[in-house]
Formats: C-alpha cells, sequence, structure tokens
C-alpha cells in the first residue's frame, strides 16, 4: 500500500498507507483528515476535495478530465497550477511518497 503524505491546512502533515484503487479523498476522509470535506461522495460535483498535487509529481498524474476542470473553477481557496480534486486521483503504486497539500478552506 502506497503512503501518501497529507499536508493539513494548519500545517500539520499526515502519511498514511492507502489501498490501491482508493482514491485520495476517500483516504483522506476515512482517515479524518482536516482541510477536506468530499461532500458529493467523489462524483466530481462539489470541489470540496480540493488539493494542492505536490508540482514536482503533477506529471505522473493522469490529466484532469473535462469535468474535473470545470468543477476546479469552483474551488473556494486560490486555484493553482497543481490544483486538482482528490476524488479524481486514484491511489496507484506508482504514487508512493506522494505529497498533497490541503487548501486554506474548502467552503
Ligand atoms: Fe466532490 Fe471530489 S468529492 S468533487
Amino acid at each position: 500500500m502506497p503512503n501518501i503524505t497529507y499536508i493539513e491546512p494548519s500545517g500539520q502533515s499526515v502519511t498514511l498507507d492507502l489501498p490501491v484503487g482508493w482514491n485520495l479523498m476517500q483516504g483522506a476522509t476515512a482517515n479524518g483528515v482536516d482541510g477536506i470535506l468530499g461532500e458529493c461522495g467523489g462524483s466530481c460535483a462539489c470541489a470540496t476535495c480540493h488539493c494542492y498535487v505536490d508540482a514536482a509529481r503533477l506529471g505522473e498524474l493522469p490529466p484532469p478530465s473535462e469535468g474535473e476542470l470545470a468543477m476546479l473553477e469552483n474551488t473556494a481557496s486560490e486555484r493553482k497550477d497543481n490544483s486538482r480534486l482528490a476524488c479524481q486521483i486514484k491511489v496507484t503504486e506508482a504514487l508512493e511518497g506522494l505529497v498533497v497539500t490541503l487548501p486554506p478552506t474548502q467552503e
């Protein structure tokens, strides 16, 4: 199970072993990580799972779908070049060690 590190809005980091096939929103909400809501349950319809992916590893991820790009227009916190929706990123072995920073607010 790959390790994924979340940086909460407070600056606290939480590293979790997540099952392959989960998504990064699931992994955070199931483990009580602060700074992520996932209100739509992962159907790419709320943007409350906004996160900033380690920019150096952004290219390792599948690119965002049109739907994800549209929802990223609605983030509560500043959208950046490395903004993604955590529910749209599937955990794979290749993501071992990925660091994901959560924004100041999701609503
Ligand atoms: Fe709603 Fe990701 S959980 S868009």
